[in-house]
């Protein structure tokens, strides 16, 4: 169980290796997140690890799936349009494909609904459980190309970690 008096337990990530990286990430996760049964503050703390584990980031966040459209989740970064329809943007993309969406020029991507101005890549992976799509997990960053297909396979990872904690 996650105990406050300790040390963060993502400041324990300490792999060089990306892949390394996001499994100690999928651990600390799991483990910031089992003991609580709340899906806003597991998907708030989850939200905070990942911006401050991975670098070169200025938004990691989520929207949720509420009445076939998103609506935006806990996130940390600016504050971001909170309404997204199946379909639209990167998100919106990702959720209705039900599939991981890797941006490495968001200004090259038709549609791309640009929240912050600093944006220039971007990974949006669905939150499921089986077919069922609970919502998304969006990173954004100021880096161009930022994200390849490591961080892709990573963040899939992540969010079938997430999607577990976030379900009710
Ligand atoms: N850029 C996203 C919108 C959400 S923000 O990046 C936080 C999109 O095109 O769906």
């Amino acid at each position: 169980m996650y105990d406050p008096a300790q040390p963060a337990p993502w400041i324990r990530v300490r792999s060089v290796d990306k892949a390394a990286h996001y499994e100690e990430l999928a651990v600390a996760l799991d483990a910031l997140l089992a003991s609580e049964s709340d899906s806003v503050a597991n998907a708030a703390n989850a939200a905070a690890a990942i911006y401050h584990a991975l670098p070169e980031l200025n938004w990691a966040g989520f929207y949720f799936l509420r009445d076939n459209e998103l609506v935006l989740g806990p996130f940390q970064g600016q504050p971001a349009c909170v309404r997204i329809a199946l379909g639209k943007g990167v998100c919106g993309t990702a959720a209705a494909e039900r599939r991981s969406v890797l941006v490495p020029d968001v200004e090259a991507f038709p549609g791309h609904i640009a929240c912050d101005a600093a944006s220039r890549s971007e990974l949006v992976v669905p939150l499921l459980i089986g077919d069922a799509l609970l919502g998304v997990l969006d990173l954004d960053s100021p880096v161009l190309a930022r994200f390849d297909e490591a961080d892709r396979a990573g963040c899939e990872l992540l969010a079938r970690v997430i999607a577990r904690h976030v379900r009710r």
